[in-house]
């Protein structure tokens, strides 16, 4: 990452959901490049305390909750920015437990917008590519309707829309970012952590979740956090909402192949196998993000690639998990 803002060098920041996995990396850019001074707050529910305890107490960490307005307002006193990621962030669990996703995504994220007007600090939401629902415009612009078909992706747009009416209303700095697919070291969930896991269990086959024909919009981690540095530090963010994806979309089943190519396999010696129909309730069928806007106004621009990225990815659960398959190889 090339851009230094003068904004975030040594600003008191509270980032909550930092011990979760883009958390992580935010946390990681920021104590690394702007010396900053993090309180991290997050309940543990789905976050690792390893995320934190790799930073040896460079920040402060409070475990609690952000359906607990106090607590919340004690983590944000004095921040300049406040980076909200703490979510229940499961489309699956969403339709399970509806009340909880809404009372941790919605209610959560008014009470960061409540605490951030006490410290008229800028406010980043990581919402969510799933806001969409099913689309009719591919690459899809962040003017395309939002119609949600997950109570998660609900949620999230409530959390946004909170944003939205805090700049509006009382012009506080919120900035929503509409993350699709992110992927990359520290994340235990997600298609690709699924295939990896299946395959070292199971060389022989690899069940993909739907018809593998689902088409996602995967983005690498540290891209996602240039989005998150550029908004922070960017006035004309203020009261927006971006797109924050790779601009390009790959099918389940073409990511599979990437990644039995890249372990040494093939759909020859891998069967593929297909659960058919929807890959969970609520999942979305294509994603696709149209990155005009975030890329003509604020100069994002993702530089990882799939192939690269996945070599990163399969190189970090090979040292965490052990090798997806017997015979070695070097990616
Ligand atoms: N990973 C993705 O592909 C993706 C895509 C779109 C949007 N997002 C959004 O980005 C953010 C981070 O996602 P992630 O993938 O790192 O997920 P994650 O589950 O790893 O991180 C979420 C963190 O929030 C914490 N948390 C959950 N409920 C909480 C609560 N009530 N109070 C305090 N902390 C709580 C968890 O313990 C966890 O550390 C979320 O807001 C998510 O909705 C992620």
């Amino acid at each position: 990452m090339v851009l230094r803002i003068v904004d975030l060098d040594g600003s008191k920041i509270l980032v909550t959901g930092g011990a979760g996995f883009i958390g992580f990396h935010l946390c990681k850019e920021l104590l690394n490049n702007y010396n900053a001074n993090i309180v991290v707050l997050d309940n543990l529910s789905t976050g690792d305390i390893k995320n934190i305890q790799f930073f040896e107490g460079e920040l402060e960490f409070i475990q609690g909750d952000i359906r607990n307005l106090s607590i919340v307002k004690k983590a944000a006193k004095d921040s300049s920015f406040i980076f909200h990621l703490a979510a229940q962030s499961s489309v699956p669990n969403s339709v399970n437990i509806p009340d909880y996703d809404f009372e941790v995504n919605a209610r959560g994220t008014l009470n960061v917008l409540i605490a951030g007007k006490e410290n008229n600090a800028k406010v980043i939401y990581a919402s969510t590519g799933t806001v969409y629902g099913i689309v009719n415009e591919i690459p899809t612009s962040e003017s395309h309707v939002c119609a949600p078909i997950s109570f998660y992706g609900l949620s999230k747009w409530i959390g946004e829309e909170y944003c939205r009416l805090f700049y509006k209303i009382y012009d506080l700095p919120a900035i929503s970012l509409r993350l699709f697919n992110v992927y990359g070291e520290r994340t235990n969930k997600g298609v690709m952590f699924d295939f990896l896991q299946k395959i070292k269990n199971d060389p022989t086959t690899l069940e993909i979740l739907g018809t593998g024909q689902q088409s996602k919009d995967f983005i690498y981690v540290l891209d996602s956090i240039e989005a998150f540095i550029l908004v922070a530090q960017s006035d004309k963010a203020d009261g927006q909402t971006y797109n924050v994806g790779s601009g390009t979309s790959t099918k389940v089943i073409d990511l599979a192949k990437m990644m039995l190519k890249k372990l040494g396999l093939s759909s020859e010696n891998v069967k593929l196998k297909f659960k058919g129909g929807e890959a969970w309730i609520g999942d979305q069928p294509l994603t696709h993000a149209d990155l005009t806007k975030i890329k003509s106004e604020l100069g994002f621009n993702p530089k990882v690639s799939l192939s690269e990225g996945l070599n990163r990815f399969i190189k970090w659960f090979e040292n965490s998990y052990g090798h997806p398959k017997r015979n070695n190889k070097s990616y």
